[in-house]
């Protein structure tokens, strides 16, 4: 298991990182690889799982951002449209069936139980509302996160009951997956 594995430890790392987050995200996760996710948003509802700072969803009133840590969240507060909780998405505080889309962007590989995490996810989907994740490759990350090959995704998504439609090598060093809820 990757020492920043498990939300107190997320929780920790994040908070300290928060101060830097910022300048150093964009140059990893490219607003390139944020479009391509950003295209297969579906109607309703947004959830954005690890939220951050809110890079990925600050500009849609629709959103509904959670993360565990409220260092990143106090920086998100400044420039996010649309709402924010501090919390814990392994127990979201989210009624059923209640998205069109849930985001985990650079967050599904901090959970202790990727598959459970997922599966929570399903849940909060309406019928034929979509998981979009960003995950990274790089197997030097292995000590400090999951990292998943093309063929645990595939395990994950099957596992928690989702239909994968598309996953694709982000610049060598990132999956993204969309995979729908039929
Ligand atoms: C790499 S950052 C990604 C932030 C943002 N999605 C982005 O793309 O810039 C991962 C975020 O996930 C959050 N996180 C990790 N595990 C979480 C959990 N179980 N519940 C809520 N947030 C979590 C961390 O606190 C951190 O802010």
């Amino acid at each position: 298991m990757g020492i920043f594995v498990g939300p107190a430890r997320a929780r920790r790392f994040f908070d300290f990182l928060s101060k830097v987050y910022d300048v150093i995200n964009p140059f990893i996760y490219t607003a390139d690889m944020r479009d391509t996710l950003l295209r297969d948003v579906e109607g309703g509802r947004v959830l954005d799982v690890g939220v951050g700072t809110g890079y990925t969803t600050k500009h849609m009133r629709e959103a509904v951002g959670i993360d565990l840590s409220k260092e990143m969240l106090t920086r998100a507060r400044e420039s996010y449209k649309g709402s924010l909780v501090l919390g814990d998405a392994s127990r979201p505080p989210f009624k059923p069936e209640s998205f069109g889309t849930v985001i985990s962007a650079g967050s599904l590989y901090y959970f202790n139980d990727p598959i459970n995490a997922v599966r929570g996810f399903k849940k909060l989907l309406r019928d034929g509302g979509v998981v979009l994740t960003i995950t990274p490759s790089w197997n030097v990350l292995r000590i400090f996160v999951h990292i998943f090959k093309e063929k645990d995704l595939r395990k994950i998504f099957k596992e928690a009951g989702l239909r994968l439609e598309k996953i694709q090598n982000m610049r060598g060093i990132a999956f993204y997956c969309k995979a729908m809820k039929e």
